[in-house]
């Protein structure tokens, strides 16, 4: 049970309190934020709505805790993530079921999503001591007046106060993937997590906590957006922001200031499918690419652009598929379970509507009950259509059959987003002018596309972001190169 156990201190009453300097806390404002659990539509959990005050605060204990934790060995982050780490997966089973109850996350994938995270946060320590534990050596060269007088060492320092927020989709795994490599770096850190998904942050928090981290070095705020959200990217305080999400990282990335972004803010994922494809390989990838969290992933398959020739018999082969996914309450394990929230249900049916009034084919009825919609793979679609461009993060599937590859990369390139994209061909040469060609920031070869593993690099061309994610990546640019010069008085040596 949520709050229950290890986590009792986590919860004041029915409310869950908030995370500041190594304490769980009530809010002053004495507001919660209702959780509604997307299935039964109803409040699930309340989180505290945390003041403006009480962020200073949080981000006032993160800056300082963060000096002496910039001096603390690396093997002793280490050991604190490894230890973290191993308290998140026990835990897995009350983490995973607030991902159900708050996301409607099917059960298996919410036990995935924790176990995935905890490898995360030991994989970040592992490749942290290595890549943060070396610097580089340069020696001057024909800069003028100073031939081998000036030897530069390199080291990288942490930037100080790192803001991570995470999407609904992953309220763990992707706050972990900011936390990780911000700690392991000698950053602080102060999460705000989505609303839905929020609980089971905080329990994933808890797990921090208990792994013993310095008081102040990690902190936990939620509320309101229209009242802490400004507040904390706009904070002078803070010295890097991680944002996993939608649009809204566009408007951060236009307010906040002279600091380090990491921005991944959604897809139109498209699936490139040539004439020799082994096309029941395409018809499970896509299926599993584009109805696995009944599409709400921003690496979903988004659009599937096939070639006419075989489009009739890769349709059929993903009906087949469609009609065998479960559709019900994410605690059956159902493949399909309810979007998260209505306005998503709304939204998603517009696009559906859309698609209907200019000619669309329906390969299967259009149904819905309160959030759950049933899988839909929408055949013939045009460009004119919605659909064809707008994300519906939802279990909908446009199929657009395309005369030719050129017309393919044309429609993938056309978009204002360019996260991943895939190919599937059995003609390798084909499929590198393919992935040569697509403006996105990943291309899977005859796989659909994915973050994972973790430690890839992850990123989005256009709209799609900016900087790289992936744990490598992550560490890099949650650190700043710092160089010390030596210089000699004169050349340290002489030619003939
Ligand atoms: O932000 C990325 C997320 O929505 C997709 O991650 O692991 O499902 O490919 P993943």
């Amino acid at each position: 049970m949520a709050g229950s156990g290890t986590f009792a201190e986590i919860i004041d009453g029915d409310v869950f309190n908030y995370y500041s300097n190594g304490q769980w806390n009530k809010s002053s404002s004495g507001k919660f934020v209702p959780i509604i659990n997307p299935t039964s539509n109803k409040i699930h959990f309340k989180v505290q709505a945390c003041t403006q005050e009480e962020v200073n605060k949080a981000i006032e204990s993160a800056k300082t805790a963060q000096k002496l934790w910039a001096k603390t060995p690396l093997w002793k982050r280490a050991e604190l993530l490894h230890k973290a780490a191993a308290i998140l997966k026990e835990h897995k089973a009350p983490i995973a079921e607030c991902l159900v109850k708050e996301i409607a996350k099917p059960a298996k994938d919410a036990v995935t999503e924790v176990v995935r995270s905890g490898d995360l946060v030991s994989y970040c320590a592992e490749e942290g001591v290595r890549v943060l534990g070396e610097g580089k050596f340069l020696v001057s060269d024909s800069f003028p007046g100073n031939e081998r007088t000036k030897y530069c060492l390199t080291s990288k320092i942490p930037l100080g106060v790192v803001l991570a927020i995470p999407p609904f989709n992953y309220p763990v795994n992707l706050a972990v993937s900011k936390i990780a490599p911000a700690l392991i770096s000698g950053n602080s850190i102060v999460l705000k997590p989505p609303t839905q998904g929020a609980v089971a942050a905080l329990h994933m928090v808890h797990c921090f906590h208990l792994a013993g981290f310095p008081k102040g070095l990690i902190s936990c705020v939620t509320g309101k957006g229209s009242e802490i959200g400004d507040f904390l990217t706009m904070h002078p305080d803070v010295n890097c922001i991680s944002f996993t999400g939608g649009d809204t990282g566009i408007a951060i990335s236009k307010k906040s200031a002279m600091i380090p972004l990491q921005m991944e803010l959604g897809g139109k994922d498209a699936c490139i499918v040539l004439e020799d494809a082994d096309l029941d390989l395409v018809a499970a990838n896509i299926v599993k690419g584009g109805f696995s969290y009944s599409g709400q992933r921003c690496t979903a398959v988004k659009v599937a652009l096939v070639m006419k020739s075989v489009a009739d018999t890769l349709v059929k082969k993903i009906n087949d598929k469609v009609a065998k996914l479960t559709v019900g309450p994410p605690e059956d394990d159902c493949d399909i379970t309810p979007v998260v929230t209505e306005s998503s249900a709304n939204f998603i049916e517009e696009l559906v509507k859309d698609a209907k009034e200019k000619g669309a084919t329906f390969c299967q009825e259009y149904k819905r009950k309160g959030n759950l919609i049933w899988p839909l793979l929408l055949d013939n679609v045009g460009a004119n259509m919605r659909i064809a461009r707008e994300e519906p993060f939802g279990p909908v599937l446009p199929v657009i059959r395309i005369n030719s590859v050129e017309e393919g990369i044309l429609h993938c390139n056309s978009s204002n987003f360019g996260l991943q994209g895939c190919v599937f061909t059995k003609d390798i040469n084909k499929a590198m002018l393919v992935s040569d060609a697509m403006e996105t920031g990943t291309v899977q070869i005859n796989s659909a596309p994915a973050r994972g593993p973790d430690h890839f690099p992850f990123q989005g061309l256009k709209d799609s972001g900016i900087g790289s994610q992936g744990i490598t990546n992550s560490i890099n640019m949650m650190t700043k190169v710092k160089t010390t010069i030596i210089n000699l008085p004169t050349p340290s040596y002489t030619m003939g």
